[in-house]
């Protein structure tokens, strides 16, 4: 069988995805799968590469060259059009993080060109990615999570004195505000007053049209990994221990001043607390495949969801992995398992998408 892994994209996590497209093919079980290579470059051309039949030797194969005007050369890939990855027989590894990427959009064409896929649906993702979505489907569920305004672009401009007096009826300061459909902490900041609330809305919506402000809170961060279709299993919790009290885009990406620490030192029932929420969260946003589930922990041990991702960081050395690997599912085992939730889902949706005609 072939895994289309699809990698790169238009993401603030392009390079992140690369990294995690290289430790994927070096686990693949190789005597039962190839692997056709598909780069999204940043500007979004994609581009077909080789196949490969086993480990590759250097992180360079990933690093593909091509042509979009017919020039010839030393190319080692081809601009292709999305449409072109069809194939029978074969399953998508959509290893891609952020808009574009784990919102939705690339599920849904996977779906309309009815190719298997690993990983979350439609639903999933796009309210997974979507904070307020997530927020909403949260208190439906009634999982604990910090108090927040959700904020539309348009009610900002046309009265930011009532936005202000919403916020501070409701939330103390400092307030996190965070555009609603980003990711890596881009146009997230953190306000302290009035003056920091308007410039970080204005931050916000350079990214998105919706924000949402919420509690600021002095925290841990410990995360649960979440693996399944209909029958979902969690990990053990891990903690994300920090030097910086917020974890930014340079903090995760560029500094790495950040440890893991697997399992995290939590009380038993706050590890317990956090695999439920975790898996309620998974099932009400309709989850398959996997979800790494991110919570706040304070110091009085009250639990926040914060929110679920439905394709985590996913290099040998990330949370998601090293929590499956601490709870006894080594990597290359949680890739084959991954490839059969996929397939799984593909063959009931197909069942039941035949079964209506
Ligand atoms: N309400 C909050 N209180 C305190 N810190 C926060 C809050 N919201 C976010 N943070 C900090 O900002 C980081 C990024 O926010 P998060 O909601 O996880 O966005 P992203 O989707 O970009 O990961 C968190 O990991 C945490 O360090
Ligand atoms: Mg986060």
């Amino acid at each position: 069988m072939k895994i289309i892994l699809l990698y790169g994209g238009q993401s603030a996590e392009h390079d992140v995805s690369i990294l995690s497209a290289f430790s994927v093919l070096n686990a693949i079980y190789y005597n039962y799968y190839q692997v056709q290579l598909v780069f999204i470059a940043k500007d979004g051309q994609w581009v077909k590469g080789p196949v490969l039949t086993e480990k590759p030797t250097s992180k360079d194969i990933l690093h593909l060259t091509w042509s979009t005007n017919g020039a010839s050369g030393d190319f080692t890939g081809t601009a292709i059009q999305p449409g072109d990855i069809k194939e029978e027989d074969a399953i998508v590894f959509p290893l891609l993080h952020g808009p574009n990427g784990e919102d939705g959009t690339i599920q849904g064409f996977l779906e309309t060109i009815d190719m298997a896929y690993v990983g979350a649906g439609v639903l999933t993702s796009a309210c997974g990615m979507d904070k307020i979505m997530t927020k909403y489907i949260l208190q439906a569920a009634g999982i604990p999570q910090v108090p927040y305004v959700p904020v539309l672009k348009n009610q900002w401009k046309e009265n930011p004195k009532q936005i202000f007096e919403q916020c501070e009826g409701t939330l103390l300061y400092p307030m996190f505000v965070k555009p609603a459909n980003m990711g890596s902490s881009v146009g997230i900041s953190k306000a302290e007053n009035r003056e920091e609330l308007q410039q970080a809305l204005e931050e916000a919506y350079r990214y998105d049209n919706r924000a949402v402000i919420e509690q600021g809170i002095e925290a841990r961060e410990i995360e649960v990994a979440i693996l399944g279709n209909e029958d979902v299993r969690t990990t053990m919790a891990g903690e994300i221990v920090k030097d910086v009290a917020f974890y930014d885009y340079n903090s995760k990406y560029i500094d790495n001043n950040i440890v893991m620490q697997i399992p995290a030192q939590v009380p038993d029932e706050v590890q317990e607390k956090a695999q439920e929420y975790a898996k309620n969260a998974y099932i009400m946003l309709g989850g398959s495949g996997l979800s790494r589930c991110d919570f706040f922990l304070t110091n009085k041990n009250e639990l926040f969801l914060n929110e679920l991702n439905t394709m985590p960081g996913f290099t040998q050395f990330s949370m998601y992995p090293s929590l499956w690997e601490k709870t006894g599912l080594q990597y290359g085992d949680l890739i084959e398992e991954l490839i059969q939730l996929g397939l799984n889902r593909y063959k009931q949706r197909t069942n039941f998408l035949t079964d209506v005609k």
